[in-house]
């Protein structure tokens, strides 16, 4: 008896392990087909290629054996809660490693501070291998599957994120996928002359093809990287470079490249992240004689990315930075049948608010939360004041044409207003990529400074930096209020101003974002429980905000959102509703005080944050001040 228990032992791990491959493959298989059909009907569309599907094929399995037991936990809880990250207690946070806490193992650390900002949804942003110098903040990737040395190691990474997990607190990482350094092996070798990696790019040995692109592609960076080409003077051609000239654009009319770069994109998934940014992604199909942006085929191929994330590690979500004019955005959630992003940012909104601020007319604004509230529940919008990048004033101007704002005089006066030149502007900042021939010019600063907190702050004036405060946390209010998921920019909670130190790096100095990409202040951190400090004030209001919206689940994007008629020009109102109640935002874009005419007669509201409870009915609202009223029960 005693002889046999080993057999039996072994018996039964086999069994086991027999009966956990054959559970593995039924998921695989069953994922794979639900979206078999319609993966290969686009990929043959694009590529034409069996053996290259083929071996797409293989790598997803391979990909998904290699995926993490506890990963494979957290994809199949996801499955089952498919709008986890829709949720009214999701925050996010972006912030550079080394500028918020040197290394990978340092932001570790740091999750307690994350913890305490309410924020469980964090944006790394790039870490991947990138050439100082030449890293366009490290948008040049040169290794997908290196961390930079000076941030740590992919094992940093990996453990970050595990404990990320075990805190409740998802990882976002961007993935450049329009093009990669030319220090990237692929552009190493293409440069020596290896045909293969060449065809992984775009080269030409004469300008004539470039010059036809070039009629009808817009520039990026008119600036600080004229033109969408550059001349490589050792092989004596031009490669397509749509950024600077150091990131060479990938032709994903190659299938090597598109197969290669899922690969890329799997890989990270399987470091434990948990929302992918692919970035740039409008620009990622050329076509001569367009524009170069948003071509079906972008959508082909986003498409295909949303399903193999699907069928490999359907714990992801896909967030596109889409930073397009309103109706281009849209169609990058696909169809509630054949979905692409789960998520996108509000850049128009984020650059209608600031074009509220310095206009304090709500008008633009108004329409542009009509049109949001007019998109299916199930589209996700990250919403945000501030980011890494610069805002671009992309605006609805023929709506401004008929209220007399012309496009270029319109653009001249936000970038006066903001930075500080404009009578009675409390703003500071930086213009980004003047374009001379154009007029056009965009802005960069941080919210903090934008909202007068610089200029308060060096004038010392007191007065002055209550109402910077004032106009701070308002904004807050308001984009906290929006339909969507919040995203901070690190360094907003405790109203960290312009950084000028980017001017001394020869590196930095020619590209104005720097400016809102500063070191983040942990002396500052230290006033947060100090409530006479500018920081106190402001980490606690927020933080009452961002606590109110964890508990309230009329909060959760799938809540109806729309606009509520105020009557007053300087105050914007917006209404939610679910089942879980009724909440009405007031948010006055005026420095003065205002009445919003409304008149809801559904009873009772009460103030979220300062807890009265009135009548919603003619209410008046302080300048730069707002409300969050919920409607009593019964
Ligand atoms: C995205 C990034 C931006 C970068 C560009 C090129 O737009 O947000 O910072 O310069 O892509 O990769």
């Amino acid at each position: 008896m005693e002889k046999k228990e080993p057999i039996k032992k072994n018996q039964e791990i086999a069994k086991k392990k027999n009966s956990i491959s054959a559970e593995r493959e039924k998921i695989f298989e069953t994922r794979l087909t639900r979206h078999m059909d319609e993966l290969k009907w686009l990929y043959m569309e694009l590529y034409d290629s069996t053996e290259h599907f083929e071996s797409l094929l293989n790598n997803l399995e391979q990909f998904y054996d290699q995926r993490k037991a506890e990963l494979k936990v957290l994809d199949k809880k996801r499955e089952q809660d498919p709008g986890w990250y829709r949720k009214n207690g999701m925050l996010g946070m972006m912030l550079y490693v080394d500028q918020f806490a040197g290394t990978l193992n340092g932001v570790r650390e740091k999750l307690d501070y994350i913890k305490r900002c309410n924020v469980n949804y964090v944006h790394l942003m790039p870490l991947l291998d990138t050439v100082e110098g030449r890293s366009d903040g490290g948008y040049a990737v040169a290794d997908f599957r290196k961390v930079q040395e000076k941030l740590g190691t992919m094992e940093d990474l990996e453990k970050l994120a595990s404990e990320c997990h075990k805190e409740g607190i998802s990882l976002c990482l961007d993935f450049v996928m329009n093009h990669t350094s030319e220090d990237h092996e692929w552009a190493k070798r293409a440069r020596a002359g290896e045909k293969e990696y060449q065809d992984r790019y775009f080269f030409f040995d004469n300008y004539s093809m470039p010059a036809m692109y070039e009629k009808t592609v817009p520039q990026v960076f008119p600036t600080t990287a004229p033109g969408n080409f550059t001349w490589l003077p050792e092989r004596q051609e031009f490669v397509m470079t749509t950024f600077y000239p150091y990131q060479w654009d990938l032709n994903y009319r190659n299938p090597v490249v598109f197969n290669e770069m899922v690969y890329n994109f799997l890989y990270l998934a399987n470091q434990g992240i948990d929302v992918l940014r692919i970035d740039a992604v409008p620009y990622i199909w050329k076509q001569i004689g367009t524009n170069c942006r948003n071509l079906p085929q972008v959508h082909t191929i986003v498409r295909m990315m949303r399903m193999i994330g699907e069928i490999v590690c359907p714990g992801i979500v896909l967030l596109g930075e889409v930073v397009m004019e309103p109706d281009k955005v849209a169609p990058y959630f696909g169809t509630v049948e054949k979905p692409e992003c789960h998520m996108l940012y509000n850049v128009t909104t984020m650059a209608t608010t600031w074009h509220t601020v310095a206009t304090r007319d709500v008008r633009l604004l108004k329409r542009q939360m009509e049109i949001i509230s007019g998109l299916p529940s199930d589209y996700t919008f990250l919403n945000y004041l501030r980011c890494h990048d610069d805002i671009g004033w992309g605006l609805d101007y023929p709506l401004l044409e008929n209220w007399g704002s012309y496009q270029v005089p319109h653009k001249k006066y936000l970038n006066d207003y903001f930075t500080g030149k404009w009578e009675g502007s409390v703003s500071r900042g930086e213009l980004y990529n003047e374009d001379f021939v154009t007029g056009d010019a965009r802005f960069c600063a941080t919210t903090a400074s934008m909202c007068g907190v610089e200029k308060a702050g060096f004038e010392q004036n007191e007065e002055a930096m209550d109402a910077a405060i004032q106009t701070d946390v308002m904004l807050h209010a308001y984009m906290l209020f929006l339909s969507g998921i919040p995203m901070l920019y690190s360094g907003d909670e405790i109203g960290q101003v312009n950084d000028y130190t980017y001017k001394e790096d020869p590196n930095k100095a020619p590209d104005s974002r720097y400016i809102h990409r500063g070191k983040f202040n942990w002396e500052l951190v230290e006033n947060i429980d100090k409530p006479e400090t500018v920081q106190g004030k402001l980490f606690a209001r927020l933080g009452q905000l961002e606590e109110i919206r964890a508990e309230e689940k009329v909060f959760d994007a799938s809540a109806g959102f729309r606009i509520l008629e105020t009557w007053d020009d300087g105050i914007l109102g917006l209404v939610r509703e679910s089942e879980e109640g009724k909440l009405l935002g007031l948010f006055n874009f005026s420095d003065e005080f205002r009445i919003a005419w409304i008149n809801e007669e559904d009873g009772m509201y009460q103030d979220l944050v300062g807890g009265n409870v009135f009548k919603a009915s003619a209410v008046g609202v302080d300048g730069h001040s707002f409300y969050w009223l919920k409607r009593k029960d019964g």
